[in-house]
């Protein structure tokens, strides 16, 4: 099933300058870029995006750490990107992601894991319209 999903290369893979990597890797998994942009987030806006973790441990250090620097946000088209995409990124610990996945390469611990993905196609569509708009998106 054709499926869009949403990535985040996110604030320790972009200033160890694996993006350019990272973009290849999707590209060559068969996930087309049909959407693209480098930000800063905000704590709010970081905070917003991740609002279902909110009542997580974590939440302040993750928000923390996602505005810590530049991301660059991903929209995938392509089969089953939704999983495809999950898949090439590994585990969320990158201590325990399968070797040759982007967490596993470039991951450098449970935060800081070089990666997002959706989980969910419901999800994905939440993710894709918080950051981009549908004049953003070209197939
Ligand atoms: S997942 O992929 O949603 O099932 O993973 P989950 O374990 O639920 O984690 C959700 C996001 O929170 C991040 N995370 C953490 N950040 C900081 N500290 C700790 N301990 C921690 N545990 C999990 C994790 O990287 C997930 O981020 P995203 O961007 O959704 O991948």
């Amino acid at each position: 099933m054709m499926q869009s999903t949403f990535a985040i290369i996110k604030p320790d893979a972009v200033s160890s300058l694996f993006t350019g990597e990272i973009l290849a890797a999707m590209e060559a998994a068969g996930l087309k870029i049909v959407a693209l942009k480098r930000l800063h987030l905000s704590k709010d806006q970081a905070a917003g995006f991740y609002a279902v973790h909110r009542d997580r441990p974590f939440f302040d250090s993750l928000t923390d750490y996602m505005s810590s620097g530049p991301v660059v946000c991903v929209v995938l088209r392509g089969e089953d990107a939704v999983p495809r995409w999950r898949a090439l990124m590994g585990a969320t610990n990158p201590a325990q992601a399968e070797p040759g996945t982007l967490r596993a390469k470039y991951g450098q611990s449970l935060e800081a894991n070089a990666v997002h993905g959706s989980d969910a196609q419901e999800t994905a569509a939440f993710e894709i319209g918080y950051f981009f708009s549908g004049l953003e998106i070209s197939e």
